[in-house]
């Protein structure tokens, strides 16, 4: 009874305490494109930044929120645990540990996690983030016709007992990386990872209200023992990029997600257009959760509701996109408002402290 089989992630939304730290750290030393720069639509005293890789389009989009005196977030239940985003190869992988690194970021892994190779770190408001590979894939272990289909263990060598903990800790790039090259940059949202407090519910969501499919079901490898199930969009051979979703089992856990700095606000997948999005809103008193009104987010068109263990979630259309408000060739130059804000425009702007000056 899917109404919607979203193509995977539109975007992911955090919270930053200092939009020029921010700015400094995914344009500079991640390499993101600052494609839009406006005001949290509804708190327009409050920056809200769009990175992407320079096409803007969905499944490649970071946002945040500038709330300079959010307290610090924790992950928990209901919350998002970690970002993935993509890299090519162990080779541009090691070379993002490289530059992170002689940056001053404390950089954990590459740890083969059977699927990809993972590096973990945090953006400086606390958000922990990975840097995945996009191989060998869910297919590794499983047919790829039948992903999801039986429960994997993982493989003592790649639990904390059977690593080389220091040859892991040793391995980097042998030069520094100056800059981020065409080879090394990154390609998205690789997955994200959450925490639940019950699986089964929480997959009864993703595939019934969203027409996500269970791809791989195994066990976190960094404890062996809690469950570590993926959600994608899945057509039966392959796993569509940009759209896998996994999450922790914290069976009955009351340890909840403390919402703030260094954490994730929403999470938005795709719907192909504003009739898809409807046929969905109009569906949803079946799946028994609350949606809110199509609001004109003026670069997609959006609605919000929560997946039952707390997460909020949005539904985002993939247009009208970035260049609807400046030319695709200056994304993320000017200060954009909406239409109705534009008339606020001298007061807002003095709200705002600039980017460049802090
Ligand atoms: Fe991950
Ligand atoms: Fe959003």
């Amino acid at each position: 009874m899917a109404h919607l089989t979203t193509r995977g992630f539109h975007h992911i939304t955090m919270v930053s305490t200092n939009a020029s730290r921010t700015l400094a750290f995914y344009q500079d030393l991640l390499g993101l494109a600052l494609v839009k720069k406006t005001v949290n639509f509804d708190d327009p005293g409050a920056y809200h930044l769009y990175f992407s890789d320079r096409s803007g389009v969905p499944g490649t989009i970071l946002t945040f929120f500038e709330w300079p005196r959010s307290r610090r977030g924790f992950w928990g239940v209901g919350g998002v645990h970690h970002l993935a985003l993509g890299t090519s190869d162990e080779q541009t992988q090691l070379m993002w540990k490289r530059r992170l690194t002689d940056a001053g970021v404390q950089v954990t892994g590459p740890l083969d996690r059977g699927y990809f190779k993972s590096l973990y770190f945090t953006d400086p408001d606390g958000q922990i983030l990975e840097i995945a590979t996009q191989g060998p894939g869910y297919s590794v272990d499983e047919p790829s016709e039948a992903l999801g289909s039986k429960l994997v263990t993982p493989p003592a060598e790649r639990l904390p007992e059977g690593r080389d903990e220091a040859a892991i800790e040793a391995r980097t790039h042998p030069e520094p990386v100056p800059e981020v090259t065409e080879a090394m940059r990154l390609d998205g949202i690789h997955h994200i990872s959450a925490l639940t407090d019950d699986l089964d519910r929480a997959g009864d969501f993703l595939e019934n209200a969203l027409g996500l499919r269970l791809v791989k079901r195994t066990f976190n490898q960094d404890d062996g023992k809690t469950k570590h199930y993926f959600w994608a969009h899945y057509d039966g051979q392959e796993v569509a990029p940009h759209s896998a979703f996994t999450l922790f089992d914290w069976a009955g856990s009351t340890h909840r997600a403390r919402p703030g700095a260094g954490q994730t606000h929403h999470i938005a997948f795709r719907a192909r257009g504003g009739e898809e999005q409807e046929a969905w809103r109009d569906h949803r008193p079946g799946l028994g959760i609350e949606v809110t009104p199509v609001l004109d987010r003026t670069y997609f068109r959006s609605i919000y509701f929560r997946a039952p263990d707390g997460l909020l979630m949005e539904i985002a259309t993939d247009g009208p996109g970035f260049a609807v408000d400046e030319p695709a060739s200056e994304l993320g130059s000017a200060l954009k408002l909406p239409a109705w804000l534009e008339e606020r425009r001298t007061q807002i702007e003095q709200a705002l402290v600039p980017l460049a000056a802090r």
